[in-house]
């Protein structure tokens, strides 16, 4: 039986995690949030006081990743999230990280009938033949402004004009590198969330997924 699989893909804080957690529970399907995958071996290198250009210590990270390692702390930190695109443009790092990605959409964990799946390069890379492809995105000043409320929700200090300038660097940086850039697959969903809450996102993409799952049918 070929799994169900959903693949997400968009910028940061245009509301991917928030909308793939729900339909993930929603299809009764697994969830994997691939941008921690990056956030890990970020982070690894800055506990080590490594760079994050170091591409021969980002490779060794991303080799030795465990699945516990996506649990650490400071993986939300916006210094993570700066580490996380620039080894996330390194092709040694987008190797190592590969197979795990690929193997949770085909055989995903916990007898799942499929997986939810979010990141850059799902519908493009990892997931080309998935079901169900969305890209979500919105205008840069609204998701910084969710970027800035999530972290000050968190207790960590957040000054907006720092948070939308940091993400209009990583913006550039995923989108114009040379491997796996952020871009929409050809039959990816079109969901510009700029002025649309959850609920009204999740609607969308339902009925987007659910006239899928009938043609295929
Ligand atoms: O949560 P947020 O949207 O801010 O970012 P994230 O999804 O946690 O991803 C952090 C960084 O990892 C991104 O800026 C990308 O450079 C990289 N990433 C990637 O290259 N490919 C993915 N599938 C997921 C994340």
């Amino acid at each position: 039986m070929t799994s169900f699989v959903i693949a997400i893909d968009g910028p940061a804080a245009a509301g991917k995690g928030t909308l793939a957690r729900r339909l993930a529970r929603h299809y009764g399907l697994a969830f994997l949030d691939t941008g921690k995958l990056y956030r890990a071996v970020g982070l690894k290198l800055l506990l080590n006081n490594l760079l994050a250009s170091d591409t021969l210590a980002a490779e060794r990270a991303a080799r030795s990743l465990r699945p516990e390692d996506l649990d650490m702390p400071g993986l939300r930190d916006e210094a993570v999230a700066e580490a996380a695109s620039v080894v996330a443009a390194q092709p040694a790092v987008r190797a190592a990280l590969l197979d795990f990605q690929k193997e949770f959409a085909r055989k995903p964990p916990g007898g799942a009938k499929g997986a939810v799946l979010d990141g850059r390069d799902i519908g493009t890379v990892i997931c080309p033949d998935a079901q169900a492809k969305l890209f979500v995105h919105a205008s840069v000043e609204v998701r910084a402004q969710r970027r800035a409320r999530e972290l000050q929700d968190s207790g960590r200090e957040a000054i907006y004009a720092r948070v939308l300038q940091d993400m209009k660097d990583r913006d550039e940086r995923d989108r114009s590198r040379g491997i796996a850039a952020l871009k929409p697959a050809p039959d990816a969903f079109d969901l510009d969330t700029s002025d649309l809450d959850a609920d009204e996102v999740f609607k969308r993409a339902l009925t987007f997924i659910d006239q899928r799952n009938r043609a295929e049918a």
